[in-house]
């Protein structure tokens, strides 16, 4: 995870169980898709309606190659559960044909297959079973709504149809971190499922980390003894690993699937759980203690050491053992060079091997494995940071901290899995990556040159778990939004309409339902926006989808009302926000403080400029009435970087005023301190200063709790201040202090609203 230095409307109809309702027969009612309406997801490159529709009674019969026996089997079990009865043998007068049939393979895109629906029989073909998979997993989702629900009927009708498919991008995937919070084997099948269901092709496992080792390695035992348990919060201890046999029989699951696990080793950084068991490959010989707290750790494995080769190369032995991929993924992220700086092996090294730095030396570092991996007819991925100092030949590259770093290595000819934060972060909260912006996901940036888009061979969702405990959460954070990445990597329409999209997905629910995905929203209800001018703050209550419905009260006594129109601030409260949708509250309220004072609107100039990442309401963010809450993301607070605020605010007219309120924030885990302290003056003129008082804070706080406080200036003696103008500045403490991991780097400040009562 990441420091903070980054960062058609819908008819009703839609929810009325999605299925055109077609005329009566002598069997009862028809029901199936409506063509025009269809639910399918991923949706599919080309599809043609057909006349009339196809009758899938319980003598169906399937009929195909031997190559295909385990799709046969597959399909088979899954609709045999949708029958009233157990299917009998065929039925000469009364089946139902679906055949599976195979297209010469030389002339398609291997993932390809193309679904026939006619009224006579149903034929899926495909050049290799994962493409008849791909059919059958189109083939399930245009069954009606009941069918998704698990229910159980005489007959099945289907619209008559015909698909060709084939994915835009060859690499479709999900990051799973296992480390951060331990997902036992049944978790992740149910991620397998629901990936193939999606026509996904990866899960990219992310097997260790400074908080946990979750597999075993027969040659070093601790790696489990120790390094797969940490401390939780409460002091419990908490982790966990998979067998073996477990993990064989999780890439036996996915196989059978077409999923390709991709496990991740991390090195040189976020290795301090190995460490702790292993200490004598760490820079110092430890000791060292698995990590129980979230962050970048500065224990990497040391470079200057060969024994830590010979380790990993062990390690890795046992991972391809185990995982036949063709890529494994060795990290390489967030590695920081403190204790190599430090290091009489590392530094040793270097001059040896004529480094020019520590970035050279994790080049070093990285081609070394690469080539022990290529050595064992394998391929390397790591994060973007293994762009620095030197990329090897053969190492693909996965982008995370945006773009830039895949286009760089598209750009030298290197294979790039693309999943920016910008996008692809499924820990990130609803309020900066939402259904909709996953959905605007494109992997190929505009400004990378045509020669070289073809190396962006696809993309990521990255699940970090720091703060994902259980499954129910994990499901939440993963679902729906992994959906809409599913389709933006197959389908990869120029003109993707997240309206239809979102209509699609409406039907979706019912099948994460019944296969116990416990999927969270698509969206945060709204948006508060300040709009400002002359005759006062107004707040803009903006939907984040067309089809919610928004209702606001001040306070907590109040009873809500729609909204109609923008909302003038004129009371100091609490405003909360309900979406609705379809006539159910969506989502817990939005809760914004507002406080009216006599700076309200007032302009503010800076003298040191805020961080372009955390700029609140610009200019008027210290005077627009809104409180930045305990979430420093919440777009109210501003971030001043290794640097002081210093702003005036002019009045206008000179103001009699009791005293004045500035909150500050703290959270020594993001870098985040308060200022060492504050001052204000006051002056009539703008020129000569007169009131000045102070106050200190004391020692930084390091503990890793998030805090507000408020610093408070009166004066006493005259019963309050005056002047036209106020002077405000705070010193940042510049540096992080000694005894945090990130000892030396610029502090972050964060300031919000400067109150004058
Ligand atoms: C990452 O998020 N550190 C890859
Ligand atoms: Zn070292």
């Amino acid at each position: 995870m990441v420091k903070v230095n980054h960062y058609l409307f819908i008819f009703s109809l839609l929810f009325l169980g999605g299925c055109g309702s077609n005329s009566d027969t002598a069997n009862g009612q028809v029901e199936y898709q409506d063509f025009d309406s269809l639910n399918l997801i991923p949706y599919p490159q080309q599809i043609e309606k057909r006349d009339g529709y196809f009758e899938l009674n319980k003598s169906f019969t399937i009929e195909c190659d031997e190559e295909f026996s385990n799709e046969k089997e597959f399909l088979t079990v899954l609709l045999s559960n949708h029958f009233t009865e157990s299917i009998k043998v065929k039925d000469e007068d009364n089946s139902s044909t679906i055949l599976f049939s195979k297209i010469d393979p030389s002339t398609e895109n291997s993932e390809m297959y193309e679904l026939d629906v006619s009224s006579s029989q149903i034929e899926i073909r495909a050049v290799n079973p994962q493409g008849i998979l791909h059919g059958i997993q189109t083939l399930r989702q245009l069954f009606i709504t009941a069918f998704q629900t698990g229910e159980k009927r005489e007959k099945w009708y289907l619209p008559a149809l015909t698909i060709k498919d084939s994915p835009a991008f060859q690499h479709r995937g999900l990051l799973l971190d296992v480390c951060r919070h331990f997902f036992d084997k049944e978790v992740v099948k149910k991620y397998i499922d629901a990936l193939s269901y999606y026509k996904m092709n990866v899960l990219h496992l992310h097997l260790t980390e400074d908080q946990g080792w979750r597999m075993p390695i027969d040659k070093y035992p601790l790696l489990n003894e120790i390094s797969s348990w940490r401390l939780d919060s409460a002091g419990n201890k908490y982790g966990g690993f998979y067998t073996k046999d477990e993990l064989k029989e999780l890439v036996d699951y996915a196989e059978d699937r077409y999923i390709t696990i991709i496990p991740e080793i991390e090195l040189p950084g976020h290795s301090q759980a190995a460490l702790a068991a292993y200490p004598q490959f760490s820079c110092t010989g430890g000791p060292i203690e698995v990590v129980n707290d979230w962050g970048v750790f500065k224990e990497i494995y040391c470079a200057g050491n060969d024994s830590t080769f010979t380790f990993i190369e062990d390690i890795l032995t046992e991972v391809m053992e185990i995982f036949p991929s063709k890529y494994i993924h060795i990290g390489g992220d967030e590695a920081p060079k403190f204790r190599w700086e430090h290091c009489p092996k590392c530094q040793k090294r270097m001059k040896d091997e004529g480094l020019a730095d520590e970035h050279e030396l994790q080049s070093y570092f990285i081609k070394r494995i690469e080539k022990f991996l290529n050595d064992h007819g394998r391929e390397l991925i790591g994060w973007d940071e293994i762009l620095e100092g030197g990329l090897s030949d053969n190492a693909a590259v996965q982008s995370w901290r945006g773009f830039e770093g895949g286009m760089e290595a598209a750009r030298t000819k290197h294979n790039v899995i693309m999943s920016p934060t910008s996008h692809c972060y499924l820990d990130y909260g609803l309020s900066s990556i939402d259904l909709q912006k996953i959905y605007s996901f494109d992997p190929i940036p505009t400004e990378l040159e045509e020669a070289f888009q073809s190396y962006i061979i696809g993309g990521e969702g990255n699940m970090w778990t720091e703060h994902v405990p259980d499954e129910a959460h994990l499901d939440s954070k993963v679902f729906p939004r992994i959906i809409a990445l599913a389709e933006v990597l197959w389908t990869y329409h120029p003109d993707r309409n997240f309206d239809d999209f979102y209509r699609r997905l409406q039907l979706h629910y019912p099948h994460l339902k019944a296969v116990g995905i416990k999927y969270g929203l698509e969206t945060v209800g709204a948006k508060l926006v300040e709009e400002i001018n002359d005759s006062g703050i107004f707040i803009k209550l903006e939907k984040n989808l067309a089809y919610l419905d928004l209702k606001y009260r001040w306070n907590q006594d109040e009873t809500y009302i729609s909204y109609t129109s923008p909302i003038k601030l004129e009371k100091s409260g609490k405003l909360h926000v309900q979406a609705y949708k379809n006539g159910e509250t969506y989502g817990e309220p939005i809760r914004q403080n507002y406080v009216t004072h006599q700076a309200l609107n007032k302009r503010v100039t800076y003298k040191t400029a805020y961080n372009q990442w955390y700029i609140g309401n610009g200019d008027l963010n210290l005077v627009d009435g809104k409180t930045g809450s305990i979430d420093f993301h919440d777009g109210a607070w501003q971030g001043f970087w290794g640097e002081d605020v210093e702003v005036i605010i002019d009045l206008v007219d000179p103001v009699h005023f009791l005293g004045l309120k500035v909150n500050f924030y703290q959270y020594a885990n993001s870098w985040i301190f308060l200022p060492q302290q504050v001052e204000i003056e006051t002056s009539l003129d703008g020129k000569v200063w007169d009131e000045h008082l102070i106050r200190s804070n004391g020692k930084p706080i390091m503990t890793n709790e998030k805090s507000i406080k408020t610093f408070e200036f009166h004066n006493d003696k005259y019963m309050g201040m005056y002047g036209r103008y106020i002077r405000l500045k705070a010193t940042n403490i510049g540096k992080v202090p000694a005894g945090h991991e990130a000892e030396g780097e610029d502090a972050w400040l964060f300031i919000d609203e400067i109150i004058v009562e």
